[in-house]
């Protein structure tokens, strides 16, 4: 008996060809190795709580995890701090701002959210250890726990930003002087730095994405990366400051805590049932990868996605993911060996 092809599959090619001709958004260059980047290439991969994957397109392309790193090192100062402390540096408040914005809350001196670059270095400063390689190695071994496997720095990247991160430099020199990071600035942007040039591919980011999905327990896996209590807090702050100022909107349209960076990753939480990945690299002005964008929209609309909708978000994601299981040439469809 043949098996009967998955809808989800399916539903990931069809959104694939549809979407693939698109040829609107920018290939980031700020970060000089990010303009090496293929306008083409476009993947995506939807993994279940149970730990399916359903993957289309440049899936295994590795590229560079950026932005979509910001949440989850939140989660890890959070663990290494507790939430009172991790307030007292950073708000959870949508700036309404682009990403690399340089602004603190005037009442507070914080940065507004750990999603915008000025939050992000506040967290990553955060981030315990006895010098730079300690903090670097509980980063990598944090990326370990979400994808299931090794997470190296790609060096190129990394010094790509370390040469020209000048506006970064100027964020965190304005946090020191108001007692928002400690006095190992240049250690800090280093880690900053290096943890936005890890290496991922878009089945990783579904995966991290599942991990948050499920609890904080990496479905693939089973090892838990993330203390169950905080995982509301990563997804609080993915949903109302995730795409920066297009956070409203994706809000209102998608509604699913996301997060995306400038090397083309988008990931997208459907709490309780899966994670969503989009690899392409061809940005909107305000940083977001297009046909991350466009998939996710489709996906939600088509899924009833959107977590305020009444009656179960995801729901009829679930459903397709339950259906049928054959792959095909062009898409794979794994799971739990
Ligand atoms: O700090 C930066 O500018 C980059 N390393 C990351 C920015 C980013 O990914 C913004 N996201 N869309």
């Amino acid at each position: 008996m043949t098996a009967e092809p998955s809808p989800l599959v399916e539903t990931l090619q069809e959104l694939h060809r549809k979407y693939a001709p698109v040829a609107i958004g920018k290939v980031a260059d700020y970060i000089p190795e990010l303009s090496k980047a293929d306008p083409s290439w476009f993947g995506i991969a939807v993994v279940a709580v149970d730990g399916r994957t359903f993957e289309v397109g440049d899936s295994r392309r590795p590229f560079s995890i950026q932005s979509v790193s910001k949440p989850f090192v939140f989660g890890l100062a959070l663990e290494d701090h507790g939430r009172e402390r991790v307030l007292s540096k950073v708000g959870v408040e949508p700036s309404g701002e682009a990403f690399n914005s340089i602004v603190l809350d005037e009442a507070t001196n914080r940065p507004f959210n750990p999603m915008v670059n000025a939050g992000a270095i506040a967290t990553t400063d955060l981030v315990d250890g006895a010098g730079p390689a300690a903090r670097l190695g509980r980063l990598l071994e944090m990326y370990r726990r979400y994808t299931g496997r090794e997470v190296h720095v790609d060096a190129a990247t990394f010094l790509s930003e370390r040469a020209t991160g000048h506006r970064n430099r100027a964020i965190a020199h304005l946090m020191l002087n108001f007692g928002m990071i400690e006095h190992r600035v240049d250690e800090t942007l280093e880690l900053y730095f290096q943890q936005c040039a890890a290496m991922v591919d878009c089945r990783d980011l579904a995966v991290m994405a599942a991990t948050l999905a499920n609890g904080g327990v990496n479905p693939i896996t089973g090892e838990r990366a993330l203390e169950a209590d905080y995982v509301k807090d990563l997804l609080s702050v993915m949903l109302s400051c995730g795409s920066y100022d297009f956070a409203g909107e994706w809000t209102y349209r998608i509604g699913l805590p996301a997060k995306s960076g400038v090397g083309g990753g988008l990931l997208a939480v459907v709490p309780g049932v899966a994670g969503i990945a989009v690899f392409s690299p061809p940005l909107d002005p305000r940083g977001n990868s297009v046909r991350g964008v466009l998939v996710c929209r489709e996906l939600s609309e088509r899924h009833r996605l959107h977590i305020l909708e009444p009656g179960g978000a995801g729901r009829s994601l679930a459903e397709a993911i339950g259906r049928g299981s054959a792959p095909d040439a062009t898409a794979r469809e794994g799971g739990r060996p």
